[in-house]
């Protein structure tokens, strides 16, 4: 019976990507190499009707519980700590381009942050032809974090009040996907109030991934201080959504939770066009040890992040809008669609 079942299952999958190709779908290979689609995919929580109804076939990646804690959508705020990074970070000098500055040799920032940050300053120095942005911050230790929260408490001597320095632990800074801006001009810096010429940054900087994570009308939920000079990457599609949707990411991560990947997805089509589809999975607090499975695409690219609390987030790129629609017209029209 049980391999009857598995059989029927595998049939139905394959029955299921023949029809898909048939629809105009244009596979797109998992950037991972440890997604499981036919030995997963006999997992009960993944009804075939799901399958059907979403077009994506979905199996798992088998990922570590501390996968919680890393990824372009943590959370690190005054409740939520990070530990220190290690790895995957470089320095911004030697991998910028000639359109902005830098402090130093040592202002760090994650590899994978480096492109769209690079790409963001070409397209403003074409826009603007200012090339006077300058990352003064990018990563922290936790030490130097600790150094900073202190000095800002001497400074401010109100012990009491909350220092508008996260406390070591707690400052975005330590995941390496955030930096502070300033303005670096005839021999002289200034403070990037994404005015003027600047508000370009401001207006664009979502289609890049990043986001103003201190905005003046949040500061009830941020519970920092405005700080238009500090941007935080969490790639586009998120980026795009939180800014049109005016959430923060702490609103943004609760939303999330609703679109578990039982439920309705969330659908996001970017500026340029681009589909995704977004859902939160629970951490699955009985598995303690070794890896938990996350369904995730077999056929589509993704990403997965956690949030650094309780669970991970999938970003299922789909297409294009019009690879969609055109989709959508032939499945209507002419396609059978797979018999659950
Ligand atoms: N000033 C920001 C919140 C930090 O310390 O990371
Ligand atoms: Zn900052």
């Amino acid at each position: 019976m049980i391999a009857i079942s598995i059989c029927a299952v595998l049939l139905l999958g394959g029955a299921y990507g023949i029809a898909k190709v048939l629809n105009g779908i244009t596979p797109v290979s998992t950037p991972q190499s440890d997604v499981s689609s036919d030995t997963e995919l006999s997992v009960p929580s993944l009804e075939s009707s799901e399958l059907d109804e979403d077009r994506i076939i979905y199996g798992y990646e088998a990922v570590f519980a501390d996968a919680v804690y890393t990824g372009d959508l943590v959370l690190v705020n005054r409740e939520v700590a990070t530990e220190d990074k290690e790895s995957g970070l470089v320095s911004i000098y030697e991998h910028k381009n000639d359109h902005y500055k830098v402090k130093d040799m040592n202002v760090m920032l994650l590899e994978s942050c480096m492109e769209p940050l690079n790409r963001m300053m070409d397209d403003f120095y074409a826009a603007t032809g200012i090339d006077a942005i300058h990352v003064l911050t990018g990563y922290r230790t936790k030490a130097y974090q600790n150094e900073l929260y202190q000095d800002n408490l001497d400074n401010t001597e109100t012990l009491n009040t909350p220092s508008e320095t996260a406390k070591a632990g707690h400052s975005e800074h330590e995941t390496g996907l955030a930096i502070d801006i300033n303005i670096y001009e005839n021999g002289a810096v200034s403070t990037f109030d994404g005015t003027g010429d600047y508000a370009w940054l401001v207006e664009h900087c979502t289609d890049y991934g990043f986001l103003q994570r201190y905005p003046e009308d949040k500061v009830d939920i941020t519970q920092f201080a405005a700080e238009p000079w500090h941007f935080r990457y969490v790639g586009v599609p998120h980026a795009e959504y939180m800014t049109e949707q005016n959430l923060v990411l702490e609103e943004y991560l609760e939303l999330l939770r609703k679109y578990t990947y039982a439920d309705d997805h969330l659908e996001i089509t970017t500026k340029d066009k681009q589909c995704y589809e977004v859902y939160y999975v629970p951490f699955d607090t009985s598995v303690t040890t070794g890896t938990q499975q996350v369904p995730v695409p077999t056929d589509l690219d993704y990403t997965l992040s956690g949030n650094n609390t309780d669970g991970f987030i999938v970003t299922v790129h789909i297409g294009t809008a019009e690879d969609n629609a055109a989709d959508s017209q032939i499945s209507n029209s002419s396609v059978a669609e797979p018999t659950p």
